[in-house]
């Protein structure tokens, strides 16, 4: 997991109900995250796909690493690096942390450049 940011502040997503092998999408301060539980641990990547915007939540979830619905770009959940073409831009790998049940974020680093 992308280690904290000292001095940048955590956003709450929603409850850390997210459940193994499964994903959710959040909406917060106008970035689209992606959170998933793979083997009981949460990550969270910005939701959407380097090569041509594709929405990531709607694809299907491999182990840790998530498989854009429109051309088949995989993207490591823990990391963000695209593993699999047509992508090869990483995608934003967001700092995670559980407070009280809640998932927060810090939104950082910034999204990835587009083609
Ligand atoms: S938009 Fe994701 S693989 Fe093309």
């Amino acid at each position: 997991m992308p280690e904290p940011i000292p001095g940048e502040p955590f956003h709450i997503l929603g409850p850390a109900d997210v459940a193994d092998g499964e994903t959710r999408d959040y909406q917060v301060e106008g970035h689209s995250i992606l959170v998933a539980n793979c083997g009981g641990e949460l990550w969270a990547i910005e939701d959407r796909c380097t090569h041509d915007n594709g929405p990531l939540a709607e694809g299907r979830l491999y182990r840790c690493e998530i498989e854009c619905p429109r051309h088949g770009a995989k993207f490591d959940m823990k990391t963000g690096r695209a593993t699999a073409l047509p992508a090869f831009l990483p995608v934003a790998a967001y700092p995670l942390r559980v407070v009280d049940g809640q998932i927060e974020v810090q939104l950082v680093p910034p999204p990835q450049p587009r083609y």
